[in-house]
């Protein structure tokens, strides 16, 4: 990428792209290779706060638009999206590795969550309810909540971005914003194309720099009503602490623990592709991907045969190569992760099926093999903490409700998978799984129309569909005496 081009790694104020005050920045590293990328400013309280001023002198023009004002502003902007969308893969690839034919896909999947919102923003509806007496009439009307401030991940750094604020403006709430410290580029292009497109100054603030105190001066500050955040379940609990001083509402999107139950009665190539997809799409770094796969003891050798053969096919490479299939861990504290689950697990006596190790073809980043794991048991960490990567531990069952309660038992409950052709188990289990989400012969279960989150300490509230909406919107009671 030639850095001299990027015209918009600055902060975005009320309109303005500008330095930090301390003129302090920090650099964005390619995980591939290790190299700088370019630096982005690194804002603290003084910006935090400007740009909650800037977010909250824009909200009254914004929130009285009409609905078709607001459709034509982001229809806009998703038609930037997508005419920029090569850019702004090669910006995702560089800063956040995975391959670019995903890069284009994640594009695509953040555009759709504009285009959605855009439309379902002009279906905020409210209701009239009987009242008890003739004098009386009752109304209840949807408002935008107000101020939102967002803190969006590297895993997605588009997709993640546009969920957020898409839904956010579309309700008629502004924004402050502050994507990870590791992916900032793709999130400021994005904001530059909202720019492009007439969202006018003061609706999206978007601001890079230490997470700590940008979060806590949000936090503090009365004039933001609702903090959004998807990461990790500590920081997630963290904010929520944070937030209850002023009582703002919160969404939250952390982490997971998927299981995946493989009945023997499954379509067995349909398996093995869900739990590729599960597994290893963004190289396993994703909230709902599979991180415990429960296999009939009947068909575990069939099994690992036909997933071994689709795991060892996936080339891992620099994200700009374009037969990579898996790209790097974000950075050395993921990888040392990912290797402490797979030396912890192999000394409890696990079997590596295939991979386990470093790919030494790329010193410059941190890229692991795809890797099966079989003989797994509960002592490992790996069934208990997310891994965060391209590793699958297998464990055989023979009853489904036994399987069903192994993979209940968990603090997570974001998104579990199965695989069966049979109409009573279907019914089983996704009935009894605990889980915000469940895929059925399914392996990627994300889209913008779709209610997303989870339950247990995977989270709160939900992004997508006319559910995420909600997330956005004041229920107001109105009574008129007449
Ligand atoms: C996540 O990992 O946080 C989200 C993944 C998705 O939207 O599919």
């Amino acid at each position: 990428m030639n850095t001299q081009k990027l015209k918009f790694n600055k902060l975005y104020i009320n309109g303005e792209w500008i330095s930090a005050f301390s003129r302090e920045t920090f650099d964005v590293i390619n995980p591939g290779t290790g190299n700088v990328i370019t630096g982005v400013p690194n804002a603290g309280e003084i910006e935090a706060e400007m740009a909650i001023d800037a977010a909250s002198k824009a909200f009254p023009e914004w929130s009285e638009k009409t609905a078709q004002e607001r459709f034509d502003l982001l229809y806009k902007w998703f038609q930037l999206i997508i005419e920029n969308k090569e850019e702004i893969a090669t910006i995702l690839t560089e800063e956040q590795g995975k391959p670019y034919s995903e890069a284009i896909g994640e594009v695509h999947y953040a555009a759709s969550f504009v285009s959605w919102y855009a439309e379902e923003g002009k279906r905020i509806y409210g209701e009239t309810i009987p009242a008890s007496s003739r004098e009386k009439r009752i109304l209840v009307i949807k408002q935008p909540i107000g101020v939102v401030a967002a803190i969006t991940p590297w895993n997605f750094p588009a997709a993640m971005f546009t969920k957020k604020i898409a839904t956010a403006l579309a309700a008629g709430c502004t924004t402050v914003i502050k994507p990870a410290e590791v992916t900032p580029l793709t999130a400021l292009k994005l904001v530059k194309l909202a720019e492009e497109a007439g969202i006018p100054a003061g609706v999206i603030n978007a601001i890079t720099g230490n997470p700590k105190i940008i979060g806590q001066t949000w936090l503090k500050d009365k004039r933001v009503s609702k903090i959004t955040f998807t990461g990790s379940t500590a920081v997630g609990k963290e904010l929520m602490r944070g937030a209850a001083d002023t009582v703002k509402k919160v969404s939250l999107e952390l982490g997971g623990h998927a299981p995946v139950i493989v009945c023997a009665d499954a379509n067995l190539d349909k398996a093995v592709e869900g739990v590729i997809l599960s597994k290893f799409r963004n190289g396993g770094q994703t909230c709902v991907c599979a991180n415990r796969i429960y296999v009939e003891n009947s068909i575990m050798p069939i099994f690992i045969d036909k997933l071994r053969n689709e795991v060892e096919k996936l080339k891992v490479g620099i994200g700009n190569q374009s037969d990579a299939k898996i790209g790097p861990l974000i950075n050395q504290a993921a990888y040392t992760k990912v290797q402490r689950h797979v030396e912890d697990a192999v000394a409890k006596g696990a079997k590596v099926v295939c991979g386990g190790k470093r790919v030494e073809e790329y010193q410059g980043g941190y890229f692991y093999e795809p890797t099966i794991l079989s003989n797994i048991n509960n002592e490992m960490i790996i069934m208990s903490e997310e891994t965060f990567g391209p590793v699958a531990p297998i464990v055989g069952f023979d009853d489904i409700d036994d399987a069903i309660k192994q993979a209940n038992d968990t603090d997570y409950g974001l998104a579990a998978y199965a695989f069966t052709e049979n109409l009573k188990s279907t019914i089983k289990l996704y009935e009894k799984l605990e889980y915000g989400i469940v895929g059925i012969n399914d392996g990627l279960v994300s889209l913008a129309q779709a209610p997303f989150g989870g339950i247990k300490q995977s989270g709160i509230g939900r992004e997508g569909g006319h559910q995420g909406l909600e997330e956005y919107l004041e229920t107001k009671y109105v009574s008129i005496g007449i």
